[in-house]
């Protein structure tokens, strides 16, 4: 049990003379009776003294200071209070120094809800009134919210994300302030928009969240999403892969890839081929040579998104089906090699993969068994025409 694991954590540190609490979206998730496997916590122990009292414990993260105890499955990841302090002359100083450091370690923190802390006994530090929030469901940040989201933009969609995880509402001048920063987004690396977009897209109120982005201005920062949003928050609530979103974005803002999303090689092809199963398909309809050429995963993505955008045309399990009646697969599950054309045709190689194609239409349109004799007899039909 991960509460119970991190319980004998704060146990050793309290135990050694160190303050240390549960914090952030462990006490956030506690309190509305969620599991969570990460479990944060803070302290006034230095990295190196953690590092003493739990010698597996590793520094991780871009998180200053923070060092991760991996027990089973999970991670405690044990911060040392991000407030500023002087402890050159006294190195464990009175109450009011460490109220002080909790404070402000709270304090710079985001939102209300997440900003409260959990001592051992379940006593609940609440110097934001995050219960509150959590009781009328808002998503409030802490302090000046412009300034807040002027810190790390990322917030921005934080916030979206709890909204889509907990159904909650944004709380006005955390809203006020959203639409105002949001420009500032275009200045956060894209590798954390998407991590941020990916998890806000599996929530269940990921509709909710996603009509807000879109009425607060992400289009602004964002233009070649906004169709897809639009039409996941309106239209069709589909459960869609990274490669399936993305594919589904720039085929309804009609663009390539734009650079600045940063995909990978693989990203790209793959959601490249399913902008070009779209459009193959859209053209005519689902037929084998499209499930062939795209293979069955493009294929299965590309139907379910025809199927949300086109539900009275296209129709799931097409695909399957056509998969699943393909005498050939791959070039490769050919009776017949290009070897074997080559000896058949000598001094003809330019044509080979043409012939290698044909035989696999032949085949797959069952007009000729996948038997060696009956393709050569075709092929050499047809050459001698
Ligand atoms: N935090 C913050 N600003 C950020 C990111 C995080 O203030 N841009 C603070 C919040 O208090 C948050 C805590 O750091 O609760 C831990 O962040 P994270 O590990 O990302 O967890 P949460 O997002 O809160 O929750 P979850 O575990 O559900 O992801």
């Amino acid at each position: 049990m991960p509460y119970e694991l991190g319980k004998t954590i704060l146990k050793t540190l309290t135990e050694n003379n160190f303050q240390a609490f549960f914090v952030g979206g462990f006490v956030r998730d506690r309190l509305l009776g969620f599991k969570t496997e990460d479990i944060d916590i803070c302290t006034d122990a230095t990295p190196e003294e953690v590092k003493k009292l739990f010698p597996s414990s590793l520094a991780t993260g871009e998180k200053y200071g923070t060092m991760t105890v991996f027990i089973d499955q999970y991670r405690y990841e044990i911060t040392t209070f991000r407030a500023e302090r002087n402890y050159q002359d006294n190195r464990h100083p009175g109450n009011i120094v460490f109220e002080t450091e909790l404070a402000g370690d709270l304090g710079r923190r985001d939102f209300t809800i997440n900003a409260m802390a959990m001592g051992l006994a379940e006593e609940v530090i609440d110097l934001f009134s995050g219960r509150q929030d959590l009781k009328q469901r808002l998503i409030r940040a802490i302090g000046d919210p412009l300034q807040r989201f002027k810190e790390d933009a990322l917030r921005i969609l934080r916030a979206f994300r709890f909204v889509a995880k907990l159904d909650f509402e944004l709380e006005a001048a955390t809203k006020d302030a959203i639409e105002l920063a949001m420009p500032l987004l275009g200045r956060v690396a894209n590798e954390r928009i998407r991590v941020e977009l990916t998890q806000i897209r599996q929530y269940p109120f990921r509709q909710k969240a996603i009509r807000l982005m879109v009425d607060l201005g992400i289009g602004n920062v964002f233009p070649e999403i906004v169709p897809g949003l639009d039409f996941l928050a309106n239209k069709a609530n589909l459960s869609l892969t990274e490669s399936e979103f993305y594919a589904l974005c720039f085929y309804l803002a009609n663009t390539d890839i734009p650079d600045k999303w940063r995909f990978s090689r693989v990203e790209k092809r793959q959601i490249n081929a399913i902008i070009a199963f779209l459009k193959q398909a859209q053209e005519g309809s689902i037929d084998w040579e499209i499930v062939y050429q795209h293979k069955l995963a493009t294929s299965l993505s590309g139907e379910k998104l025809l199927v949300g955008l086109k539900p009275t045309i296209y129709k799931r399990g097409r695909v399957q089906s056509l998969w699943q009646s393909l005498p050939i697969k791959k070039v490769s599950d050919l009776a017949l090699g290009g070897n074997d054309l080559k000896e058949y045709f000598p001094g003809n190689d330019k044509a080979i993969g043409e012939w290698l194609a044909l035989a696999v239409k032949l085949v797959n349109s069952t007009r000729i068994p996948n038997e060696k004799i009956a393709l050569l007899d075709y092929l050499k039909q047809h050459f001698r025409k």
